[in-house]
């Protein structure tokens, strides 16, 4: 690929953290139209949010719902945000959004600033969907925004002394997370994504997408808070 290609893996719960934040989503926007001046290129894979929890909430109390069907609602609302992201992207997006990161035909130098790509199949989180990407596409950063500054040795939630953890590796980070999938769950980075990722040797910066200035700091080389996994 001829530019710089950034891929972003744009956590739901920035997207949709109860309704749509459509002001962080203006924001930005600003702020990767700033960096496509400069020369960068990116793919955005789009999370589920609470659009995902809801629906698969309100299909449970209607009928008894399978893990598999679980996931399917999950992938349709990480579809949905893409297509949004996709909308108001237009002018820089390819038009197709990538819901197969194991089928790049269509993908592979792609000519636009921007590709969109979405949830894939049930198992799997847009996590793994971003690892696979960066692997076919060989690019070795992925930058994984969510809604925590760092990753703690504690669960932040229930320990407010935890340490936060500037680098790791992924065998301390495997040590944390575990080995299982469950669907929704909310570890930083899921378990079986990040066994791809330390096969694959590559790196992850888990940040807050909120702080849009650090994630400029990050693009830009300067200091930037975040755990850097490795
Ligand atoms: P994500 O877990 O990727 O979205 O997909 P998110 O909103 O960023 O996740 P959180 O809030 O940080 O946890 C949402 C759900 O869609 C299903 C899974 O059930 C996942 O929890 N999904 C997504 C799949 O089953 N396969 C995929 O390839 C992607």
């Amino acid at each position: 690929m001829d530019k710089k290609t950034v891929i972003i893996s744009l956590g739901g719960s920035l997207i949709v953290p109860e309704e749509i934040d459509w002001k962080f989503v203006k924001k930005f926007k600003a702020l990767i139209e700033e960096q496509i001046k400069k020369g960068y290129k990116f793919i955005l894979i789009t999370g589920g949010g609470k659009t995902a929890r809801k629906y698969i909430d309100a299909a449970a109390k209607v009928d008894n719902i399978t893990d598999d069907d679980k996931d399917w609602i999950g992938i349709h609302a990480t579809r949905m945000n893409a297509h949004f992201i996709r909308t108001i992207f237009r002018k820089h997006a390819h038009p197709r959004i990538n819901k197969n990161p194991h089928d790049l035909e269509d993908f592979y130098d792609f000519k636009e600033d921007i590709l969109v790509a979405a949830g894939w199949r049930p198992g799997f989180s847009t996590d793994f969907d971003a690892v696979l990407l960066a692997k076919y596409l060989d690019i070795k950063t992925i930058i994984n925004l969510s809604n925590i500054d760092y990753v703690c040795d504690k669960d932040p939630r229930k320990f407010p002394d935890c340490k936060k953890i500037k680098e790791m590796s992924w065998a301390e980070f495997r040590k944390m997370v575990g080995n299982k999938w469950d669907p929704g769950m909310n570890a930083p980075f899921d378990p079986i994504a990040s066994k791809e990722a330390q096969e694959n040797n590559l790196e992850v910066a888990i940040m807050n997408g909120k702080n849009l200035p650090n994630l400029k700091n990050y693009l830009e080389g300067k200091k930037a808070k975040g755990t850097i996994i490795k």
